[in-house]
């Protein structure tokens, strides 16, 4: 079992990627330490193993500054370890380090048809109308994203709901490069499952619950993020957007009412409840009683983050040799699977 994932390293943490991702990633670490604790010597599960990578390659499909850029690409790494990434158990690594992400990229790029990438949703939504100014980066972007994971023969992939036509995407390459380049007994790259946590999968915005919480949306007051101090978070809950009716007793109350479904999805997903317990609990209330409930479980879950962060990001000596650390491990086992692809295309490389 190979569990890999990847964040981009565009401003800071929110909590979206938090509960969408992070907060799984740090599960499945835990949950492979035992399992390869109690396997047997030698057994598959002895190499169970994550790695958890900064998308820094991804980030330049987009306008960016470099110094920006170099920021956030230290404070992400910095906030994944504060949310529990331990780089002594986990790979940990940013993709500009490792470059058989490039390379294995341009080999993918022959298998990739243009019709797969034309239907991808994302593309659509971030190129917008500027379809023609739009970077060629941003449209190959899912071949990368497909390259991160076929590199290092992941069976698993830890995303929100938003990048699981990425991940379908990655499973049609790699079955397509193994039917066209290599034996049925001998394939060269694993197909990887995409896997969402049953809960909080996709984290709306707090002004508007059709959009998903994003590092892109120009308003702060739309999204948590990680390093908000207590004042901040209760502000920003007590102004997220709602309705004026009280809350239902059912999950099947909320179908009309995305503001309020997304609010009661967090605070399900902060205590490892299903949404029908949260309004067992909170159901006739109004929203002057749950939010300040709701923010004090924020506040609670983000106040060790935050101040683990803080701590980190004062040691840029010690974040280096993490990253540097983990780059080398990728590499290593990265090598195999590069070489499998080149020979398996016929290159000759001496
Ligand atoms: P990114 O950086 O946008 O987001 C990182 C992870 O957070 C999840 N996520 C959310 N989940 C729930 N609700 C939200 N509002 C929300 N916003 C973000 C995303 O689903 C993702 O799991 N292309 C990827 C990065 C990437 C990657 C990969 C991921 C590059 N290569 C290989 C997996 C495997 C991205 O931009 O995620």
């Amino acid at each position: 079992m190979r569990v890999v994932s990847g964040i981009q390293p565009t401003g800071n943490l929110h909590l979206g990627n938090y509960l969408g991702a992070i907060r799984n990633w740090v599960r499945m670490q835990d949950d492979m330490g035992e399992r390869a604790q109690a396997a047997e010597d030698g057994s598959a599960e002895k190499n169970a193993q994550c790695l958890f990578f900064l998308a820094d390659l991804h980030a330049i499909s987009m306008p960016h500054d470099p110094a920006e850029l170099r920021r956030a690409t230290l404070e992400m790494a910095a906030a994944l370890v504060a949310c529990g990434i331990d780089p002594s158990r986990s790979v940990l690594f940013n993709q500009a380090q490792v470059h058989a992400h490039a390379e294995l990229q341009w080999l993918l790029n022959g298998t990739a048809r243009m019709g797969w990438l034309n239907r991808m949703t994302q593309f659509k939504d971030k190129s917008g109308k500027n379809r023609e100014g739009a970077s060629v980066a941003l449209f190959t972007y899912p071949v990368l994203q497909a390259a991160d994971v076929l590199l290092y023969q992941a069976t698993h992939v830890p995303v929100g709901e938003d990048q699981k036509q990425h991940l379908e995407l990655a499973r049609d390459i790699a079955q397509k490069f193994n039917n066209d380049f290599a034996s049925e007994d001998a394939p060269v790259f694993t197909l990887p499952e995409p896997i969402s946590p049953p809960q909080a999968a996709r984290i709306m915005s707090l002004r508007d619950g059709s959009k998903k919480m994003s590092k892109s949306d120009p308003s702060e007051m739309s999204r948590i993020e990680l390093a908000d101090d207590p004042d901040t978070v209760m502000k920003k809950i007590k102004k997220a957007k709602t309705d004026p009716e009280p809350l239902p007793s059912e999950e099947k109350g909320l179908e009309d009412r995305p503001e309020a479904l997304n609010l009661v999805t967090i605070y399900a997903a902060l205590t490892d409840k299903s949404v029908d317990d949260v309004l067992s609990d909170f159901g006739g209330e109004g929203f002057g009683k749950f939010k300040p409930a709701l923010g004090e479980v924020l506040v609670e879950t983000l106040r060790p983050i935050s101040e683990r962060f803080t701590g980190l990001l004062e040691d840029r000596e010690a974040l280096d040799a993490i990253l540097a650390r983990g780059a080398a491990q990728a590499r290593q086992i990265a090598v195999p699977t590069l070489d499998a692809t080149y020979k398996a295309l016929g290159l000759v490389r001496g």
